[in-house]
């Protein structure tokens, strides 16, 4: 009877962590990221995004360059990502080594392979879109989603440059990033920029579910015809009998 009792306090516990560990994201408001894995363009402007502006810091060391043709890109298109030195069956290495950048950074950048299936592409959406300029960073910059993050904002030169404005609604205090400087995107233009980034970082995540979901449509195309099939012998075998 103790051993029950004690289970199913566990099991109680163990159902509570999802909540436990959404509230401690610090009450912000993650923005759905409409990503799609069939839209090719999407993908590959993605692919383009992250090569020429996280590459410098990041690796993604289980993915290869050539694999880029799953999303429909071309060899040529492929090589004109290839940093120097690489070819095109070489894995996406960062171009700064990871001690000089834990020097600059004060943490290293981690490997992005997999860093939609840690966070969810939600949280990667907003974290791109919630960079603000901050004095009292090294790095100048902070994150409304990541508080104190090691990233500088990259993302200033399109999105432009933001600050935190504090508002107090009756003792409730909210924040809210306003632009002091515009960038080279509009804000509609950037959002769809970090969308086609998600999308690539989530494709990245799980390369071979674009290959799955082909060999889904497959078989549930084979099982419509084996189905037109029987349902045509089984009219055979019974004509006679009515
Ligand atoms: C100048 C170097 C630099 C560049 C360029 C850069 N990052 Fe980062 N990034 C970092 C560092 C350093 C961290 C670690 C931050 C920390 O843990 O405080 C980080 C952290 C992250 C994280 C959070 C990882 C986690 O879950 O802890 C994500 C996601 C991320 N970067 C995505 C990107 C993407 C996408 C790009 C390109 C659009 C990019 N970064 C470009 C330096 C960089």
């Amino acid at each position: 009877m103790m051993n029950a009792i004690k289970k199913l306090g566990m099991l109680a516990l163990l159902m509570s962590m999802p909540m436990l560990a959404a509230a401690s994201e610090a009450g912000v408001h993650l923005d759905k990221a409409p990503v799609n894995l069939g839209d090719n363009a999407s993908l590959q402007r993605g692919a383009k995004f992250f090569a020429a502006n996280c590459l410098t810091c990041h690796a993604a060391s289980y993915m290869r360059y050539n694999r880029l043709a799953d999303i429909g890109m071309s060899e040529e298109d492929i090589k004109q990502l290839l940093p120097e030195g690489s070819k095109l069956g070489s894995t996406m290495q960062a171009s700064m080594d990871p001690g000089s950048a834990k020097l600059a950074f004060g943490v290293s950048p981690p490997d992005l392979s997999v860093i939609a299936r840690a966070r969810g592409q939600d949280w990667l959406y907003t974290y791109m879109r919630s960079f603000y300029a901050d004095s009292k960073r090294p790095s100048g910059a902070n994150n409304l989603l990541f508080p104190g993050v090691g990233m500088p904002n990259i993302f200033a030169p399109f999105q432009g440059e933001r600050e935190l404005h504090v508002e107090n609604h009756e003792g409730h205090e909210t924040g809210k990033l306003v632009e002091t400087t515009p960038g080279s995107m509009k804000p509609a233009e950037f959002d769809a920029t970090i969308v086609d980034v998600t999308n690539y970082l989530v494709y990245m995540g799980d390369p071979s579910s674009l290959v799955r979901h082909k060999i889904g449509y497959i078989v549930l195309g084979f099982l419509l015809f084996l189905f037109i099939l029987v349902f045509a012998l089984k009219k055979e075998i019974w004509k006679d009998i009515h």
